[in-house]
C-alpha cells in the first residue's frame, strides 16, 4: 500500500514522541512492504514561532489531502498570555474541526506488567479495559457566543449539542461496543444541564436501535469517582467534548500513565491521530518521554486510519511485549528509580515488531 501520512510534531515532547512514532512506521512499512510518504508541518505554538499563524493554511492543506494525520502535541507556556488567535492550542482546535473529526476514541487499559504501576490497587485494576468516545467538535470548546464582557471583569462560553451532534457520535460508540464487550455508559451531567438532558434523550434513543448493547447513564462526578473505585467496570464511555477531556487523563492516570494513552480522532474524512497527553513542557527535550501514547496512536492510525489490522496489531504486540519483559520509561517507576529514555524505549518496542 502506498499512503501519505502528514506529521504534525508540535512543541514540547511532540517532536520527541513524534519521532518515536516515526520509527514506528517505518519499521512497519519495510516488515509489511508499504510505502509511507511522512510529511512534516508545522502547528501549534512551532507554527507560531515561525511567523505564522498556529495552523498555516498549507498545514491544513497538507492534512485535507492526506490519509492520516499524526500529531504530537501542541502547547507552549511562552504564548499562555496570548489572544485566543494566537494559542497553540487554537491550532489543533481548528484541525480538529477543518477534518470533522466528531469522535475520538481513547482507550485506556491496563497493560499485563503495569498493574502496580498507578495510584490504583492492583486488584481493583484488574481486567481494566476502557473505550473512552469523547464527541470532538462540539460544547463548551466552541460554542458561541463566548468571550469577555464588562471590560474584562467577566467571562463567558455556550455549551451548545444539537440533535444531530450527538446522535453522530453516540453510533460511533455504540457500533465499538458491538466489537467489544457490548456495554456503554454514556456520562452527563443531566440533573443540570439542558445539553445533558438533550444528551440522555438523544443516546437512549440511538440505543433503542441497538437492543444488543447495554446502555446505562452516568453524572459525571459520579464517573469521576468510578473510574477511580472500580476502573474494571467499564467498557465503552460515551460523553461530550470537556467531561471527556478530563476523565480521559483521569483514566490515564489509573492505568499507570496519562503518557500510555493514544487516540484516535475520526468522522467522515481523514482521520487524526494524536496521543491523550500533551506537550509535557517540565520533561520537554530531556528524552524522557513514554513514547508510548504515540506508538499506540501510531497502530491507531495503522488500524482506524489506513485499514492495516494485522500492522496495528504487529506494532500493538511490539508494546506489549517490551513492557511486559519490564522495560520502562521514567513516569512508570518509582521516582529516581533507573528508567529508559524515550528513544531507548522507542528502540526497544520497535525492535519487537514483526509481521
Ligand atoms: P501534559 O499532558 O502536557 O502534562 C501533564 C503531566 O503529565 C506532566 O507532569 C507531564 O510531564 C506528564 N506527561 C505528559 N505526557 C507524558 C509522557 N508522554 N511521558 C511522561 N510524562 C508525561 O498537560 P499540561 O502540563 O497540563 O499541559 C501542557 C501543555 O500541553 C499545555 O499547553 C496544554 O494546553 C497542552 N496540551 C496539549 C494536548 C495535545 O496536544 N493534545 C493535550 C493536553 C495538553
Ligand atoms: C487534549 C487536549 C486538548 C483538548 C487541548 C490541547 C486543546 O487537552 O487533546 O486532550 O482539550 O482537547
Ligand atoms: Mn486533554
Amino acid at each position: 500500500m502506498r499512503a501519505r501520512i502528514v506529521l504534525l510534531p508540535g512543541d514540547g515532547v511532540g517532536p520527541e514522541v513524534t519521532r518515536a512514532a516515526v520509527e514506528a512506521l517505518r519499521a512497519v512499512a519495510s516488515i509489511f512492504h508499504h510505502e509511507f510518504a511522512l510529511d512534516e508541518h508545522p502547528i501549534g505554538g512551532a507554527a507560531l514561532n515561525a511567523g505564522g499563524p498556529p495552523l498555516p493554511p498549507p498545514t491544513l492543506e497538507a492534512c485535507l489531502g492526506a490519509d492520516a494525520v499524526l500529531l504530537g502535541a501542541v502547547g507552549d507556556p511562552a504564548f499562555d498570555r496570548e489572544e485566543p488567535a494566537r494559542r497553540p492550542e487554537r491550532g489543533l482546535l481548528d484541525l480538529r474541526r477543518a477534518l470533522g473529526v466528531y469522535a475520538n476514541l481513547r482507550p485506556a487499559r491496563v497493560w499485563p506488567g503495569l498493574e502496580d504501576a498507578g495510584p490504583v490497587k492492583a486488584s481493583a485494576l484488574a481486567g481494566t479495559d476502557m473505550l473512552i468516545v469523547r464527541e470532538l467538535t462540539g460544547g463548551l470548546y466552541y460554542g458561541e457566543p463566548r468571550g469577555y464582557a464588562d471590560e474584562g471583569a467577566s467571562a463567558f462560553n455556550t455549551m451548545r449539542y444539537s440533535r444531530g451532534e450527538i446522535e453522530r457520535v453516540a453510533e460511533v460508540a455504540f457500533a465499538a461496543a458491538r466489537r467489544r464487550r457490548r456495554r456503554v455508559v454514556s456520562v452527563d451531567k443531566a440533573n443540570v444541564l439542558e445539553t445533558s438532558r438533550l444528551w440522555r434523550s438523544v443516546v437512549t434513543e440511538v440505543g433503542a436501535r441497538h437492543p444488543d448493547v447495554e446502555l446505562q447513564h452516568l453524572y459525571v462526578d459520579a464517573c469521576a469517582m468510578r473510574i477511580a473505585l472500580a476502573p474494571a467496570s467499564f467498557d465503552v464511555v460515551l460523553t461530550e467534548n470537556l467531561f471527556g477531556d478530563i476523565l480521559s487523563d483521569e483514566a490515564g492516570a489509573v492505568c499507570g500513565s496519562l503518557g500510555l494513552l493514544p487516540s484516535a480522532s475520526i468522522g467522515d474524512g481523514t482521520g487524526l491521530f494524536e496521543p491523550v497527553h500533551g506537550s509535557a513542557p517540565d520533561i520537554a527535550g530531556a528524552d524522557k518521554a513514554n513514547p508510548i501514547g504515540a506508538l499506540g496512536s501510531a497502530a491507531m492510525l495503522l488500524g482506524h486510519g489506513l485499514k492495516l489490522e494485522a500492522e496495528a496489531d504487529a506494532l500493538e504486540r511490539a508494546i506489549e511485549e517490551t513492557l511486559a519483559a519490564g522495560s520502562r520509561t521514567a513516569d512508570l517507576v518509582e521516582r529516581g528509580a533507573p528508567a529508559l529514555s524515550c528513544s531507548a524505549m522507542t528502540r526497544a518496542i520497535v525492535g519487537r515488531i514483526r509481521a
